[in-house]
């Protein structure tokens, strides 16, 4: 294996977020972490690869204080799937001895989150019957587990042992018990899965009693002054589970077992979106939960959850709500989080858009992969390297697609002009951005433009154009990124009828009022639906399949549809319009003929390619390619990194 040249970058010390700290006797030169995130690069069966490391190496040298290892598997009975990490036998461990010297190399602090998944670990790989506290399936689905015996507790307290110390072995520099988000040391923790009647079982204290072996296993093996961290879900957000009243307790009490950190998250399987904050929640969404516990523990608190900008870090840390800023989805979406905020250039974040991209794929046992960062998983391969001999290039299309193909073609050190037919770059992300939530997309645009601004791309703005124009720019190469055109329905519709397109609803800010029909169940529909709710107006989504909201990601859909049904959004699947009438949509279902009342209709089907300039462009005088939705529609990812791909082979 061999990892890329990533140097650790030279930053400037000086607010208290960048002021070094100890986790025992281990010292950390700033106080930013990046959370342990599952990434599926890892080999079939568990194994570390190279590209693990290079995504690994890549953001600790943006200038972090700790980078954690995903999460890896101390028992073959725990695992949930084929490409996450195990570390319960000697095979694993030259690869993690790899990762460590990659790490230490650059000047950079590793840890690992050691895991069993109990009740939630997947039969399909572990080939037995899941293990739990308790009898009592997950909520998430699942088999019912088996109730761990005495003598089978006492066997996990050892592998955990045996990981800490292969993890030791390896190189790593601080081992942290991953005790949240619903896996087994937090099923014995909590009430909702935990009700033994044993020493293990009932009051806080026999709850905790299985974690308490575990500490003591671990500590036996790897010493008194190896740091040992413990991430815990302090919230369950599920009726009947761990508070933060209880996991105060909790807390004091695996403090005085000699944990040396303490790590803040929330959410169990059931409210997953409380363990990777949605854009609803606030930037920093648990820091009044770790104020609570920094002032009942004496040892180091550490609290993740939607710390994604410099003054959300800055002020957690300043404030004294935690001493250590754990950083997931923003560390993703900008590896160089860290040494952008210490000098003072925070601009330069690329914002993480809160899209669930990067989860879903896991959980379809797919590596992740970002929506704004086309580097990620890809570390290695995509440094930018400048072409040697410098093209004049013409993007056509100022969308994600547009901007996207800017920016890599202007890194490459080509001369790069960019034509926009609207007032403002952005293309449809303007329009998305108004939903609600979606803030997010703003930011991406503004960012898209200040790189695009410092890398002297020549933005031409309200530019009409026509192939003959695009012939006399004289490029060498042409990128068409026109985007697309919304899909109209083929009904009869009547000429009084109040009908309009999604998009441009969104983009003149139209106001409906009364009972307003969305056609089509996809995402722009639903989002809609959620704002004109919002707004007062009554909505209803006629939808002709049998479902909605395909293609929207797990976590996404899960939560917005909670949100409709709470807005009393009415839903319709299998449902056809046929025609559209004065106030009334004529509609067929299941081969009857209904009519529903609605004063407005708006319509979101979706839309198609626009790529006619592809058709009038000859190849042979112009050369040219396609990106984003014109060449295929698609997500925001689909068109930035497909057009990071195309444009890095100019
Ligand atoms: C792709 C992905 C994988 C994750 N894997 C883990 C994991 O292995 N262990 C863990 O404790 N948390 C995991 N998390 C949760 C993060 O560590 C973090 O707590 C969460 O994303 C909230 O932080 P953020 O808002 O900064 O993203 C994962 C999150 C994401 C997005
Ligand atoms: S995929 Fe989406 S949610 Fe995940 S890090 Fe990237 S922008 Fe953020």
């Amino acid at each position: 294996m061999s990892t890329a040249d990533f140097s650790c970058r030279e930053v400037k010390m000086d607010a208290k977020l960048f002021s070094p700290i100890n986790i025992n006797r281990l010292r950390l030169r700033n106080r930013i972490a990046i959370a342990p995130m599952g990434t599926n690069f890892a080999k079939p069966g568990g194994y570390v690869s190279s590209r693990l490391i290079d995504h690994i190496v890549r953001r600790v040298s943006g200038g972090c204080g700790l980078v954690y290892c995903e999460a890896a598997y101390v028992d073959p009975a725990g695992i949930g799937r084929d490409r996450h990490l195990r570390i319960y036998s000697e095979e694993y461990l030259p690869g993690f001895r790899e990762m460590t010297d990659a790490v230490h190399q650059v000047g950079g602090v590793i840890g690992i989150q050691l895991n069993h998944l109990g009740r939630e670990a997947n039969q399909n790989f572990t080939k037995t019957a899941p293990v739990a506290p308790s009898p009592i399936p997950s909520p998430w689905g699942g088999n019912k587990p088996s109730e761990l015996s005495i003598p089978e507790i006492d066997v996990l307290v050892k592998r955990f042992a045996t990981a800490a110390l292969n993890a030791k072995n390896s190189g790593f520099d601080l081992i942290e018990l991953h005790a949240a988000h619903g896996y087994l040391l937090e099923q014995f923790l909590s009430p909702l899965s935990n009700k033994r009647r044993d020493s293990y079982g009932g009051s806080t204290y026999n709850r905790c009693k299985f974690v308490l072996e575990v500490i003591d296993a671990v500590r036996k093996v790897v010493g008194l002054e190896f740091p040992l961290t413990l991430r815990m879900s302090v919230e369950e957000f599920w009726e009947g589970g761990l508070d933060i009243q209880e996991s105060l307790k909790i807390l004091q009490i695996l403090q005085n077992a000699g944990i040396d950190a303490v790590s803040i998250t929330c959410g169990v399987k059931g409210s997953l979106e409380y363990s990777i904050p949605q854009s609803v929640s606030p930037k920093g969404c648990y820091r009044e939960l770790s104020k609570q516990i920094k002032q009942s523990l004496r040892i180091p608190i550490m609290v993740a959850g939607r710390i994604d900008d410099a003054l959300v870090s800055t002020e957690i840390v300043e404030s004294n709500d935690a001493d250590i800023v754990v950083v997931g989805r923003a560390l993703l979406a900008d590896p160089d989080f860290s040494v952008k905020i210490q000098r003072d250039e925070s601009d330069e974040l690329r914002p993480c858009i809160k899209c669930n991209v990067c989860i879903d794929r896991l959980f379809k046992d797919l590596d992740i992969y970002c929506s704004v960062n086309p580097e990620l998983g890809h570390e290695k391969d995509y440094i930018f390297s400048f072409s040697t001999s410098r093209k004049r290039v013409l993007v056509v299309g100022g969308g994600p697609a547009g901007m996207e193909s800017a920016r890599t073609c202007a890194l490459k050190g080509h001369e790069v002009s960019l034509w926009e037919k609207e007032r403002t770059l952005g293309g449809k992300l303007l329009y998305a951005a108004k939903e609600l939530y979606k803030g997010a997309l703003l930011d991406l645009v503004r960012w898209y433009e200040r790189q695009l601004f410092r890398l002297g791309v020549k933005i031409v703005l309200l530019k009409e154009f026509n192939v003959a124009e695009i012939e006399a720019f004289g490029a060498d190469y042409v990128i068409l990124a026109t985007g697309s055109s919304i899909i109209k329905l083929a009904v009869p519709i009547a000429e009084e009828a109040n009908v309009y397109y999604a998009e441009e609803v969104l983009r003149q800010d139209i106001r409906l009022d009364g009972t307003v029909a969305i056609v089509g169940g996809g995402a722009i529909g639903l989002e809609l639906a959620e704002m004109l709710l919002v707004k007062g107006a009554d909505v209803l989504v006629i939808e002709k399949l049998q479902s909605i909201g395909i293609g929207l990601e797990t976590l996404t859909k899960k939560v917005l549809l909670e949100r409709l049904e709470r807005l009393y959004c009415q839903i319709f699947t299998d449902m056809q319009v046929l025609e559209i009438q004065n106030s009334k949509v004529i509609v067929s279902h299941q081969g009857k003929v209904k009519e529903l009342a609605a004063n407005a209709v708006v319509m979101a089907i979706g839309y198609n390619s626009y790529n006619v300039l592809k058709e009038q462009l000859d190849y042979n005088r112009v050369k040219f390619l396609i990106v984003g939705d014109c060449a295929k529609v698609g997500k925001i990812g689909d068109a930035i990194s497909g057009a990071s791909q195309v444009c890095l082979s100019i």
